[in-house]
């Protein structure tokens, strides 16, 4: 693989998904441990449903194209992490 890995980061900034936690998430930054820092861009993304259309629970965060549901800055961070450590980078 010749391509650097970049891990997408889009936090819903809609009103339910900030009110359930994601207001800390553009913190998310400053918390990447280092040998993380530079492969991940985070950007923020209006809300695209999936607090109405499903039974998931918010705040919603995208990491290249993957839903995940009750984002937190730990659990996004152990994500990226695990795809490292097991090369399931998508
Ligand atoms: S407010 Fe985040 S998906 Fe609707």
């Amino acid at each position: 693989m010749t391509e650097e890995k970049i891990y997408k980061v889009q936090i819903c900034t809609g009103t339910l998904c900030h009110v359930m936690g994601g207001a800390e998430l553009p913190a998310l930054e400053d918390h990447l441990p280092e040998e993380i820092k530079s492969k991940v861009k985070v950007k923020g993304m209006v809300c695209a449903n999936y607090c109405t259309e499903t039974n998931l629970k918010p705040p919603f965060v995208l990491i290249n194209g993957e839903l995940m549901s009750e984002a937190s800055i730990d659990k996004i961070i152990h994500y990226i992490q695990n795809c490292e450590k097991n090369d399931t980078f998508k």
